[in-house]
């Protein structure tokens, strides 16, 4: 492993400290499974009702989640849009970028290829989908 990888799989943990308990493979085939995505200030990146394309992971920038009585910001290490994709539901927010932002997207089939041999992975994001489900639904 070339001494680039090396620095761009020691960013990718610095950013996302979750990543950090999958194998040094696993973080190398995620650094493949990724698509860069980034996004202008007032662009919409996920719209509510759609159905889900993808996990976004914020490397920089951030994001308004457009709930129905307040808006949440997220911040580069945040990550948005794994509601849809464990539920195999849509969208239930508006995600607006606030910022010039850049996305690490893992795509839906990605998710759940990855996600399934990743179980603890797997529920940590669960776990984070349940708190904010919890928030939207006790206001
Ligand atoms: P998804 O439903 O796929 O698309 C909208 C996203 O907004 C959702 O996944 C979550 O990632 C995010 N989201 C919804 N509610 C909250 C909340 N209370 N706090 C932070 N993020 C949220």
């Amino acid at each position: 492993r070339n001494r680039q990888h090396q620095l761009e799989m020691q960013q990718l943990i610095e950013t996302f400290p979750m990543f950090a308990q999958v194998s040094e493979d696993s973080q190398e085939e995620l650094l493949l499974l990724f698509r860069p995505k980034s996004a202008s200030p007032g662009e919409r990146v996920v719209r509510a009702g759609d159905r889900g394309d993808g996990m976004y992971f914020i490397s920089s920038g951030a994001v308004e989640v457009q709930l129905e009585d307040e808006n949440v910001r997220l911040e580069a290490g945040a990550f948005f849009g794994e509601m849809a994709l464990l539920s195999g539901g849509r969208r239930t927010a508006d995600v607006v970028a606030v910022d010039f932002c850049e996305f690490l997207l893992l795509e839906r089939r990605d998710f759940n290829m990855f996600m399934a041999r990743h179980p603890a992975l797997r529920a940590a994001v669960s776990n984070m989908a349940r708190e904010r489900t919890e928030m939207n639904v006790s206001r």
